[in-house]
């Protein structure tokens, strides 16, 4: 009979969804509409650590929609004013990025939930990139001009579709960003960007006091 019940419970305990972690929960709950940014090195820890799915429960979930819509308040804050940005930036390493669409009439902000990059289409071109967590710093990376991505958006939708141009580079910036991977990794040349503390003077970038 233990040995019944034990079998039960490491059963459950391999196949129970893992849910959204009490960390997770104070950072959603706790952040002002404009969440602090983890930046190398201090919070290198986050930023290096490779990311997980979120489990099919939490996509239609009340955190969710609250994390995303507080991670698009801070990407387009004049404070960071990106072109995209990934969840371990806000310091929750979960499988989630919003990326702006060049591509698309309006340019919108999209969010995209438990992505992945199925392909990596055609030659490698240099170009400029810089990144939330890395100021004030920019550089230049070699990144494939097309890409193929697999990802769920807010209403559950599954999708494939290609992208290519300027957002075929946030896609892969940001999906390097999953694995723990910062552009400096990849790229050929790093330099100060000299407008970045003139443009972003005047903002606070202060850990919140609650932060463990
Ligand atoms: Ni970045």
């Amino acid at each position: 009979m233990k040995k019944i019940v034990l079998f039960l419970l490491l059963a459950v305990g391999c196949t129970a969804p893992r849910g959204w972690t009490a960390w997770e929960k104070t950072i959603i709950e706790r952040s002002d509409s404009v969440m602090y940014v983890c930046v190398m090195p201090q919070d290198s820890a986050i930023l290096r650590a490779p990311s997980q799915n979120l489990e099919p429960e939490l996509l239609q979930s009340a955190p969710l929609k609250t994390l995303l819509d507080k991670m698009y308040r801070t990407l387009t804050d004049p404070s960071q004013d990106g072109v995209g940005i990934a969840a371990p930036q806000i310091g929750i390493n979960r499988r989630l990025i919003l990326v702006m669409r060049y591509d698309k009439p309006g340019e919108p902000i999209e969010p995209y939930l438990n992505i992945q990059i199925d392909s990596l289409l055609g030659e490698k071109v240099p170009g400029p990139e810089g990144c939330l967590s890395l100021p004030p710093y920019r550089g230049i990376v070699r990144r494939y001009p097309r890409v193929q991505i697999s990802y769920v958006k807010p209403d559950g939708t599954p999708v494939t579709e290609k992208v290519e141009g300027y957002s075929a580079i946030i896609f892969q910036h940001e999906c390097d960003h999953l694995d723990g991977i910062l552009y400096t990794d990849r790229a050929d040349t790093v330099m100060v960007n000299e407008n970045w503390a003139e443009e972003r003077k005047g903002f606070s970038y202060e850990k919140p006091d609650w932060w463990r």
